[in-house]
């Protein structure tokens, strides 16, 4: 009998055949809206396979649930949405999709970068509402990015390639990160500092860092009040790690210049939060991946990960 896998979510047709050439699929049909807990719950129960989105959070309650599950495979290379330790108790497979997404998620990370210090989007709006009346010297003036200082804090995979598009920039590259990275110091010509330094010299300051107990609230207060009122942070990797009220006031206040965030504490942050209301936010809704090649390469991945396992073989994304 072919296993039972649960797709979490309405993916591209060519994955889905895919999968169901080798299993019995079954799928939530919806494409912009996630599965109902309830209806997870339920499928879960039966499944042998799930290939699940960031957006599902899958607990220990919803893992002890399951029966005779094998393999969770994530479409994503975060993980914080599912607890590892309780699939791992339970034998289940944990898999992410992690290389594929490096290059596109670096570059929405360096598009915003270059959005926040450009005002980009506020100088689009200033001309659509009419506001235009004449060139003037310091009209929407922003930041340099051409030899300022980056200060990269997470030097895995996508920091890398953040790194390396900062060097085509000629930036002074400084990073943190739980380990050194010294033969990439030196290849890229980087700095290796300890946070509050990062903090305190660096012109753009990019979190590329995973979301764990460790990097939770890891930009808050005291961190935000150490770095140049003109330094812009970005963060491309989990709301979780910035604390947003604390960055609201240091941008309100002029403490920070500019913001650019592409991931927020609720998804989706809701219309009406206090950091969309600031011009010096620009916000953009979790979409670091979001190019066609990649994402289908990650459902592809995931779709691969997933048939590995329940073939009792591991796959090379383990976590
Ligand atoms: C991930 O994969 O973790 C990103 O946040 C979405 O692509």
């Amino acid at each position: 009998m072919k296993p039972t896998v649960y797709i979490t979510r309405k993916i591209p047709d060519e994955i889905v055949n895919k999968i169901a050439e080798e299993c019995t699929v079954r799928m939530w049909g919806e494409q912009d809206i996630a599965v109902p807990k309830s209806v997870l719950e339920q499928e879960i129960e039966e499944a042998d396979g799930l290939f699940c989105l960031l957006t599902e959070t899958i607990d220990k309650t919803m893992i002890e649930k399951a029966k005779k599950l094998k393999i969770i495979s994530n479409m994503a290379v975060g993980y914080n949405n599912i607890d590892v330790n309780a699939a791992k108790a339970k034998n289940i497979l944990v898999t992410n999709t992690p290389d594929v997404l490096t290059e596109t998620t670096a570059d929405l990370t360096f598009s915003l970068l270059m959005a926040t210090a450009r005002r980009v989007v506020e100088a689009s709006a200033y001309l659509r509402k009419g506001k235009w009346k004449t060139w003037s010297p310091m009209q929407l003036t922003g930041q340099d990015i051409y030899g300022a200082t980056i200060g990269i804090i997470g030097m895995g995979r996508i920091g890398e390639a953040l790194a390396r598009r900062a060097k085509g920039f000629n930036m002074n590259i400084i990073y943190f990160n739980r380990n050194r990275k010294q033969k990439l110091e030196e290849e890229i010509e980087m700095q290796y500092q300890d946070l509050n330094s990062l903090l305190r010299n660096s012109d753009f300051i990019c979190i590329m860092t995973p979301y764990s107990s460790e990097t939770r609230g890891l930009i808050s207060e005291k961190e935000l009040s150490l770095m140049k009122k003109s330094a812009i942070l970005i963060n491309t990797a989990r709301g979780g790690i910035v604390d947003e009220d604390a960055l609201y006031y240091a941008l309100r206040k002029g403490e920070l210049w500019a913001a650019g965030l592409d991931v927020f504490m609720n998804e989706p942050i809701s219309v009406d939060h206090p950091l969309l209301t600031l011009p010096n936010v620009v916000a953009t809704p979790h979409i670091g991946s979001a190019s066609i090649q990649t994402r289908l390469k990650m459902a592809d991945l995931a779709a691969e990960n997933l048939l590995l396992a329940l073939k009792g073989r591991i796959p090379k994304y383990v976590i």
